[in-house]
C-alpha cells in the first residue's frame, strides 16, 4: 500500500478552495448524520437521513458487483462511514479511501481503527487527478458525490482507468446539468450551485457528453441512470429541518451553515426547474 500523507496545495489549486469548503468545523462533525455526507437514496419508505444515507451506499456496492476478492479504490470517502459500511456488508478483500480534506482523512483513519478495520479499510490525502496507486492495482474504483469537484472529472476518469485492472468496473453517484438555462432566474441559480459547490466549469455537461467521456477515457458498458426524484428532495427536506440547521451551525459557524444552506437551495431550485440531474453512472475498463 502506499500511503500518503499530508498534502499540501498551491495556493490557487481547486484543492485547496475544496478542502476549505468541507475541512471548516470537521473537527466538530464526530457523528452527526454518522458522518455522511451523500444526499441518500430515498426509496421504499425510507424517512431518515442515516437509513437513506446507506441505501445509496448498499446500491453503490451492488451496482459496482462488489465481492470477496475485490480491491476497491473509493476516491472521494469524505469521513469513512460508507467504507466501514461497505467493508462489513460485502467484505472486500481490501478498501483504499483517497480524499482531498485531510480532516476527513483523520476522521476515516479514525472510525477505520474504531471499527478494527485498519487492516482491511485505509485512507489517504491527495487528489482524485493525481492518484497515488499503480496501474492496475485495484478492481473497482468508487466515486459517491466527488467527480463534480474534480479538476477536471475527465482526468479523473483517466486516472481510474490507470489504476483499474482490465475489467475492472467504476462506479459513480454523480451530478449532470441536464440543459442550459434558458432566462436569467435559472442562469443565476445554476452560476450559484456552481460556484458555491466548487463544480469547475469543464464539468458541466448533460449525460450524453458525459458517455462520451468515458468513452474516451476507455470505459465500455457505460450505464448511466437518473435518480434526482429519488435523492434530491429527500436530502433537502432533511438539511431544512430546524434540527439539521441548529447541528450544522454548531458544527461548521454561521458563515459556512447559511453557505451550505444556500447551496443547497440552490440544488433543490436547480432540480425542480431541470436544470440538474443526479446520476449513477457505471462502466468496466476495456
Ligand atoms: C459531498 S462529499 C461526499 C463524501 C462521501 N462520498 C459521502 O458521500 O459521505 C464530497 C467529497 O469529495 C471530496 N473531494 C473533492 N474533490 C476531491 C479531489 N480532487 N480528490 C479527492 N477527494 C475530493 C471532498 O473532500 C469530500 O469528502
Amino acid at each position: 500500500m502506499i500511503e500518503t500523507d499530508r498534502q499540501s496545495w498551491g495556493a490557487d489549486a481547486h484543492e485547496r478552495k475544496v478542502e476549505n469548503l468541507y475541512g471548516g468545523g470537521i473537527e466538530n462533525y464526530l457523528g452527526h448524520h454518522d458522518g455522511y455526507l451523500n444526499f441518500g437514496l430515498w426509496e421504499d419508505g425510507i424517512t431518515d437521513y442515516v437509513k437513506a444515507a446507506e441505501n445509496l451506499v448498499q446500491r453503490m456496492g451492488t451496482l459496482l458487483g462488489l465481492d470477496h476478492g475485490s480491491k476497491l479504490l473509493d476516491v472521494a470517502p469524505g469521513m469513512g462511514t460508507q467504507d466501514i459500511y461497505l467493508s462489513r456488508n460485502f467484505s472486500p478483500l481490501s478498501i483504499d479511501g483517497l480524499d482531498v480534506t485531510w480532516g476527513h482523512v483523520e476522521h476515516g483513519r479514525r472510525r477505520a481503527r474504531e471499527a478494527h478495520l485498519e487492516d482491511r479499510v485505509r485512507f489517504s490525502h491527495g487528489t482524485a487527478t493525481e492518484i497515488p496507486f499503480p496501474d492496475q492495482t485495484f478492481t473497482h474504483v468508487l466515486s459517491i458525490e466527488g467527480p463534480e469537484h474534480f479538476d477536471t472529472r475527465e482526468k479523473f476518469l483517466q486516472e481510474a482507468r490507470r489504476v483499474l485492472q482490465p475489467g475492472g468496473v467504476i462506479a459513480m453517484a454523480d451530478f449532470i446539468m441536464k440543459r442550459r438555462p434558458r432566462n436569467l432566474v435559472e442562469k443565476i441559480v445554476a452560476e450559484a450551485a456552481r460556484s458555491l459547490w466548487k463544480v469547475p466549469r469543464a464539468n458541466v455537461y448533460p449525460a450524453d457528453v458525459y458517455a462520451e467521456k468515458m468513452h474516451g477515457a476507455g470505459f465500455e458498458n457505460v450505464t448511466i441512470e437518473e435518480l434526482g426524484a429519488l435523492v434530491i428532495p429527500g436530502y433537502y427536506f432533511e438539511q431544512m429541518k430546524p434540527e439539521t440547521i441548529k447541528a450544522i451551525t454548531r458544527i461548521r459557524g454561521v458563515m459556512l451553515a447559511r453557505l451550505s444552506l444556500l447551496l443547497d437551495v440552490a440544488v433543490y431550485r436547480g432540480f425542480t426547474m431541470g436544470l440538474l440531474e443526479y446520476v449513477l453512472v457505471r462502466g468496466e475498463r476495456s
